[in-house]
């Protein structure tokens, strides 16, 4: 069975950070998106298909001959062809029911539960769909009796039909893939899933969290929920508080890390205090505090830094 993962966009909101990792590739708790994604796989799932479009040089480069527990294929496109165009780019790798995810997308969802309901009711596309306060950013449904009677994408304030979203996780039978026109830009959220909604289409809430890590805040969220219980409980040098990630390699001089922190492969730091914060690999970092930041791939840094996005190309303070 094939999970298809959308890994097109520039990651704008990440900027300057991806201008020079592309956003699948930067690291969540030391582990890149993308690879994590393919990780928490089920088992059913033997081949994961990424969707690239900006990055695939890196994302090549990446996974040759890398094992990362399932079958990996690139699917390059030309051009954007959208969600809806990448999905049916990759259809000659779908042999059946297929999972997609859009890339961006960490969430505590049961994908065995979801695939189970899916099977059961028959559905033609199944979307996990998530409560939230404003929903207007998103894809918006009306639900009733387990099916999705509509669906309207990044609604009006004022106009959406629910608190319900699309939470960017589905499972789909091969007829809704065939709908899409081949080679061209649709986006399934605006051409595909108001035709389906009210005719197979079926919905799985879920509860426990939903971040969609495209911007410094989510991003920093993101990273901290990766922790999970992974987190690292001692490390030459470091004075531990709370929940933080230290990676095996970084040497650490008189540190307080955390709470909340992620520092990378070969990172070093001296005299330095890093709350809420992610330090990217090969930082190298002296007599400063760090909160609510992130900091790499490749910097030097010897003053404090507060709520900033520094990468090589630039900084940003958010
Ligand atoms: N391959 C490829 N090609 N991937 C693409 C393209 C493309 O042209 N365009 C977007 N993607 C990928 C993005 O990389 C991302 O992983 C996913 O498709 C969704 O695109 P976003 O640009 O992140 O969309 P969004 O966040 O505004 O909205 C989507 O996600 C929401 C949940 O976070 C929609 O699916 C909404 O309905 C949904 O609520
Ligand atoms: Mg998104």
């Amino acid at each position: 069975m094939e999970a298809i993962i959308l890994v097109g966009g520039f990651g704008t909101r990440l900027r300057p950070l991806t201008h020079t990792v592309p956003k699948p590739l930067l690291p969540l708790a030391n582990i890149p998106m993308v690879e994590r994604m393919i990780r928490n796989l089920p088992e059913v799932f033997d081949t994961a298909i990424l969707a690239v479009n900006y990055g695939l040089k890196d994302m090549k480069e990446y996974f040759k001959g890398r094992d990362v527990g399932k079958k990996v294929v690139l699917v390059p496109e030309d051009e954007p062809l959208g969600t809806g165009g990448a999905m049916r780019n990759c259809i000659d790798y779908v042999t059946g029911t297929t999972a997609v995810f859009n890339g961006d997308i960490v969430s505590s969802i049961d994908l065995n539960k979801m695939l189970e309901q899916h099977i059961r009711t028959k559905a033609k596309g199944t979307l996990a769909l998530w409560k939230v306060a404003d929903p207007n950013r998103f894809g918006v449904v009306e639900f009733k009796n387990g099916e999705i009677l509509q669906f309207q994408e990044k609604p009006e304030k004022g106009t959406e039909l629910s608190n319900l979203i699309n939470a960017g996780t589905y499972l789909l039978e091969p007829e809704i893939l065939e709908m899409i026109p081949p080679k061209q830009k649709i986006s399934i959220e605006r051409e595909i899933y108001p035709k389906v909604a009210g005719e197979g289409l079926h919905g799985f809430p879920f509860e426990g969290y939903f971040i969609d890590a495209g911007t410094p805040e989510s991003y920093l969220e993101a990273n901290f929920k990766s922790i999970g219980n992974n987190g690292t409980a001692a490390h030459t040098g470091a004075n531990i508080r709370g929940s933080v990630m230290i990676h095996e390699n970084a040497k650490l001089e008189h540190c307080i890390i955390g709470p909340k922190a992620i520092i990378g492969p070969n990172v070093k730091l001296e005299k330095c205090i890093i709350r809420n914060s992610v330090i990217l690999s090969d930082v190298n970092g002296y007599g400063s505090v760090v909160e609510e930041s992130i900091i790499g791939p490749n910097i030097k840094f010897e003053e404090d830094v507060n709520r900033s996005l520094i990468s090589p190309k630039g900084q940003i303070t958010f």
